[in-house]
């Protein structure tokens, strides 16, 4: 009999979606990546470098010329000036800079504060770490932090609070006073570091601007913060990502991401380094291109009788389906869509360790071609 160090873990609810989309054939709005392809001068690239010998192991902390480019690109939006060999890692993925940002931090009997609906990754990390999540609901309809309710979940224990924002599966998005309140809850509390996952930090609509943690002078003191460049450049399957800290944080991050990959992909991190220094663009557009598929999604789906407000950022679409089948839970709803409807979703439930009973939302992922998406809506006005 194995032992199982995650017992409470099986197949996700991303794969078991995917895979009934598959079977069924149905339009896939489950999982979150694009059905359309990143820029050709990306890809073109890969393979240029590839052929020009580009292929054997990257430095430990990522190609500097990336770093360089991040580091850049930091300082244009967020006006912070970050050391490209002291204060940025890149990682195979944001999923790997989360995960060794936890076990870098997180020791025995520690607590982890997460805030449900939440991402999948965090919980697990901390439980091999030997820590325990603490999860704490945001407050719906707009999935806000309830301040009081995370000043009483503050203990001794506590070690790390994570953040998502843009928020995954909401769609949420913290401003900047909240991370003042923030500030000021953990002032005095040096031993508590801020995890903060902006995998979506581009993805923000409306001319509303993406509160960073790195736009904080008090709070980047303690934090991590992570980003994707799989969710940027429309190449999930690259798996490519970073994470960016104060030299202190980051020397200990290094420690853990050095034995667990060492380095990420070579070929990969040269192309990236040359788009980003071509198409410095690329970034200040991405809001808008996303915004006109929300708008479109969201103008085809007001025919329907799914509830809705249009999210805020993110290329998650959340959705109400209580005037449609009351009767289902969220898990029982994506199957029927996908089944009968002939669309996957996610339902939103599985973010949650206890979810509240009377949850009916699913969730959509807009990052599909516009045809995908009129199919789709079509589809779901039919329910
Ligand atoms: C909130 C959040 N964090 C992290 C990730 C993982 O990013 P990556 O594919 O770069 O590991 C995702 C991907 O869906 C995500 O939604």
């Amino acid at each position: 009999m194995i032992q199982s160090k995650l017992p409470h873990v099986g197949t996700t609810i991303f794969t078991t979606m995917s895979q009934l989309a598959a079977q069924t054939g149905a339009l896939n709005l489950s999982q979150g990546f694009p059905d359309f392809d990143g820029p050709q001068a990306l890809r073109e690239a890969v393979g240029r470098h590839v052929m020009a010998g580009h292929n054997q192991y990257a430095p430990m902390t990522g190609l500097p010329a990336l770093r360089e480019q991040v580091a850049a690109k930091i300082s244009r939006l967020y006006g912070r000036q970050v050391s490209a060999d002291t204060d940025i890692t890149i990682t195979p993925g944001a999923t790997q800079g989360l995960f060794c940002a936890i076990q870098a931090l997180v020791r025995a009997g520690d607590e982890v504060i997460v805030f449900d609906p939440c991402y999948d990754s965090y919980e697990p990390a901390v439980e091999l770490a030997g820590g325990r999540c603490v999860h704490l609901h945001l407050s719906p309809p707009t999935f806000s932090i309830d301040w009081q309710r995370l000043a009483d979940a503050i203990t001794p224990r506590t070690r790390m609070i994570v953040l998502n924002t843009p928020h995954n599966p909401s769609g949420a998005l913290l401003e900047h006073a909240d991370l003042d309140r923030l500030a000021a809850l953990l002032r005095g509390r040096e031993d508590i570091y801020l995890l903060s996952d902006e995998v979506y930090e581009h993805l923000v609509y409306d001319g509303r601007e993406h509160a960073s943690v790195l736009r904080h002078e008090e709070l980047y003191a303690r934090a991590l913060v992570v980003s994707s460049f799989g969710k940027t450049y429309h190449v999930t399957g690259w798996k490519t990502g970073y994470v960016v800290a104060p030299p202190a944080l980051t020397a200990e991050l290094r420690k853990v991401h050095q034995y667990v990959s060492f380095t990420g992909v070579t070929p990969l991190q040269w192309a990236l380094a040359e788009f980003m220094t071509e198409h410095p663009e690329h970034v200040t557009e991405l809001p808008a291109f996303y915004q006109a598929k929300r708008d479109l999604f969201c103008e085809l789906l007001a025919g329907s009788r799914f509830g809705f407000t249009p999210t805020p950022g993110t290329y998650f679409q959340i959705a109400d389906y209580s005037k449609i089948r009351p009767d289902l839970n969220d898990i029982e709803m994506a199957q029927w869509l996908t089944r009968e409807h002939g669309v996957a979703s996610i339902p939103v439930s599985v973010f949650y360790q206890s979810p509240p009973a009377d949850l009916r939302l699913v969730r959509f992922c807009f990052a599909k071609r516009e045809e995908t998406l009129r199919q789709a809506a079509e589809r779901l006005c039919a329910v």
